[in-house]
């Protein structure tokens, strides 16, 4: 905290404590000491607000402004498909505050206990633990920007995610089959839709065991792995956090003939115990189970070595890992044999309801012993600790040199370090669709930007029309994936072929236009890991002083260029959209017409800058900020092609004809810590500005070539400009990329005065040299 932006007063004759900001003397909290609570298991410690403006406090399914009327937040990581009100997967004590004049803060409670939060119509927030301490931080912004700057500065900035991971991910539960995975992939791949990453899940196990494959149903998997690899494409699997029990029939654990995860798990003694010092054992997918303890030191290397001997015994070499059932969810409540009802660890004195159960509901028993401290206290930790494990086990064995791609179901604050968050089994209904855009939005707000949700739904059938909607929506999720439960019907888009052959060109499309944004938002997540920007905004968190911006969850931004505006709803074919700072500061990104000028289709102009746009069921509508240049490049099947093609300026020019942009590229999967733990290796940022008819581009850096020494490797062969009010009388070129050959010459383009967009689409601008383009009237 920046001790100059805030005052303290002490209210004489009280244990009042009021913390203000100084500039504009909002009362940022309250605090009567005494009303605190602090003891063993019991912490309760409430703020008066002056505000009821709260986001955040995750992970929850609801609307992104949180109700205050006395909301019991509960946050205990828990195996709980997403359902309003119940807590879910993660946990995440933190939420922001908007101020009454744009202004926000952030308030973190750095407590890994079970949890609650009230947050109450006062307004007022209460904090109620049941152990831990009393440590809590307040980010100051004073934007929104700044609030999540400064918070991801404190608990970690997010990964650099590898280029491929931001393409299209296809994956289901009960593929059972390699052949039926195979098919599923071929017949979309047959119809151009855009793939990058197959994902297989415990069904392409033995028997659901961790580090294995079925030798018989998916007996080729290896070389399936290759056929990928030999497309451009990669291969997930997924891997439980629960290992299965396995002692080998001569009980002794040097008998390399069992389970080896199990038997290593055993001779390192890096199992959970239970309040005896005996292996806790509990119930998954493949029977009877035990966990790894990974706050063990020695965890690192088990762990290490079970990923090695996949894939150099199995030869099941993974590009990623998918880390499920972290919370960790066991099948029955505690161990075996239940929880020792006796103690308060397992039933502490105040008996915090976790989704009205106790806290020993389907995870382990609370008493039960990991090496550094009780489970009681270490429980939502659990998924981020596997999270972190898991990373530094690939950075060490797996791909050396490379990143590693991890999402992980359960999470706590800091987990965007080392992984990404998908938001677990939702259903297939227009409901849940809806609010993967507050879930979404608050991942960003937590530091976890790569996120998104099973595409189409997990749990129950998805419909044809829902599906379509799905795909345009999650065609702008940063981690993009179809993923469906076993029982239900397929979904991946080219199931659909003969039954709804709309839903296989709408998803078509909208990922072609997904894979030429991809250098925008691999720009975007390489400003989050290097200043701790968002990927994903709330409209709120560009427009704070907008106060319509502030509940509206059901539009969202990629960086603060890009608008998107799906459907929600069945059957609708119009969608009432906000244009934050008027229409003007908005143009269409399909035909680039700005949003003041619409004249075409039954647009209907609202009051106070809404507006009905046109949402024929194949199209989503998407517009780009006044003051934009986004890099765009031509798309291709994957991103191993696209990345080959040449990139394309995008350029919506404001009211005063300006606007700028910066594109940041790399090799896309380089991740040199030897150097230090984020050293990303080689690359260039270049910006890109236009102003008095001109457009320039300043090389900041410039050290990467896809292919070494040929500077046509980096090449823009597209300029077009949105916002250009009359026909210019020419376009000229000029590139200073050496004094001597100076080179200036006339540029081919196309000019249509209905949109006002100017097309300049003939050109080859070598990247690597700064240029300058005029259009002269
Ligand atoms: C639960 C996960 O949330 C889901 O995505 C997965 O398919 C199943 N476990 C089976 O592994």
């Amino acid at each position: 905290m920046y001790k100059t932006n805030l005052k303290i007063e002490i209210i004489p004759r009280s244990l009042k404590i009021r913390i203000k900001r100084n500039s504009t003397n909002f009362m940022i909290f309250e605090i009567d000491l005494s009303t605190l609570i602090y003891s063993d298991q019991l912490i309760q410690l409430t703020l008066l607000m002056n505000s009821s403006l709260i986001y955040g406090l995750g992970e929850q399914q609801a609307n992104l402004l949180r109700n205050n009327k006395w909301n019991k937040i509960t946050l205990f990581s828990s195996d709980q498909a997403p359902e309003e009100q119940k807590n879910l997967y993660g946990v995440q004590p933190f939420y922001m505050v908007m101020e009454n004049d744009g202004y926000s803060h952030g308030i973190m409670f750095l407590n890994s206990n079970a949890m609650e939060f009230i947050i109450q119509p006062y307004p007022a927030i209460t904090f109620r633990s049941i152990g831990g301490i009393i440590d809590f931080f307040l980010f100051t912004g004073p934007s929104p920007p700044d609030v999540i700057r400064q918070a991801t500065h404190f608990i970690g900035r997010p990964f650099m995610v590898p280029y491929w991971s931001l393409g299209f991910h296809l994956s289901r539960f009960g593929y059972n089959t390699l052949d039926s995975m195979n098919q599923t992939l071929n017949r979309n791949l047959a119809l151009d839709i855009p793939i990058d990453v197959h994902w297989s899940d415990i069904d392409a196990m033995e028997a659901s065991k961790d580090f294995t494959y079925d030798k018989k149903r998916f007996r080729l998997l290896p070389d399936y792995i290759k056929y990928l690899r030999s497309l451009g494409m990669r291969y997930i699997s997924i891997i439980d956090a629960a290992i299965m029990y396995s002692p080998s029939p001569s009980q002794s654990v040097l008998d390399d003939s069992g389970y080896l995860p199990f038997t290593q798990g055993v001779s390192s003694d890096i199992f959970i115990k239970n309040a005896y010092n005996k292996l806790f054992v509990g119930r998954v997918w493949p029977g009877l189970t035990v966990w790894p303890d990974f706050f063990n030191p020695s965890v690192l290397k088990y762990w290490g070595d079970q990923f090695e001997r996949f894939e150099t015994q199995d030869e099941i070499v993974l590009d990623g890992v998918w880390l499920d059932m972290n919370e960790p969810a066991n099948f029955v409540d505690g161990s075996i044999v239940g929880c020792d009802s006796k103690n308060l660890l397992n039933y502490p004195p105040y008996p915090m309801s976790v989704n009205g159960r106790n806290l020993n509901y389907r995870t382990i028993c609370m008493d039960s012993r990991h090496n550094i401290s009780t489970h009681y206290n270490l429980h939502s930790l659990y998924g981020l600790q596997q999270s972190k494990i898991t990373h530094e086990a690939i950075m060490q064995r797996l791909n050396v040199g490379k990143r590693p791609f991890i999402i992980t179901r359960s999470n706590y604050l800091g987990l965007g370090q080392y992984a990404g968050h998908w938001s677990g089994d939702v259903w297939s209904t227009y409901q849940d669709m809806a609010l993967t855009i507050p879930s979404m939005i608050n991942y960003n707000l937590y530091g976890i930007p790569m996120t998104g949700s099973d595409i189409c739904g997990f749990n129950g059938n998805t419909t044809s029309e829902l599906c379509t909607r799905w795909h345009q929506l999650g065609a702008f999720y940063p981690f993009s994936r179809n993923h469906n439960t076993d029982d239900s019907y397929d979904q991946d888009p080219a199931a659909f072929l003969n039954s709804f052959p709309d839903l296989v060109s709408s998803t078509r499309t909208i990922f072609k236009i997904r894979y030429s944004m991809l250098p925008y938002l691999y720009t975007l997540f390489y400003l989050a890991n290097s200043r701790g920007d968002t990927v994903i905004r709330a409209l709120f968190f560009e427009f704070p002083i907008d106060v319509n911006t502030y509940s509206n969850d059901k539009q969202f931004l990629w960086g603060s260029c890009l608008m998107i505006t799906p459907v929600l709803d069945r059957n609708t074919f119009a969608v009432k959209a906000y244009f934050p700072g008027g229409f003007g500061n908005w143009y269409d990104f399909y035909n680039g017409t700005n949003a003041n000028n619409l004249r075409f289709g039954g647009t209907k102009f609202l009051e106070k800058n809404y507006m009905v746009l046109d949402a024929p069921l194949t199209k989503i509508n998407l517009h780009v900020k006044a003051g934009c240049i986004m890099p765009l490049q031509e798309p291709a099947l994957n991103t191993h092609l696209s990345l080959k093609n040449p990139y394309w300026l995008l350029i919506a020019l404001n009211k005063l004809g300006e606007a700028e942009g910066v594109l940041y590229i790399d090799d896309g999967e380089t991740l040199d810590h030897t150097v230090s733990p984020s050293s990303l290796g080689p690359y260039d940022m270049l910006h890109f500005k236009a102003r008095n008819q001109t457009l320039r581009s300043w090389i900041l850096k410039f050290d990467y070539l896809p292919v070494p020494n040929e500077e046509s490797s980096l090449l823009i062969s597209n300029v077009t400009l949105m916002g250009i009010p009359r026909k210019p009388k020419l376009v000229q070129f000029d590139s200073a990329e050496n004094i001597i050959k100076r080179s200036s010459y006339r540029l081919d383009f196309t000019y249509n005065p209905l949109t006002q967009v100017l097309y300049i689409d003939k050109v080859t601008i070598v990247m690597k040299y700064a240029f300058v383009m005029h259009w002269i009237y």
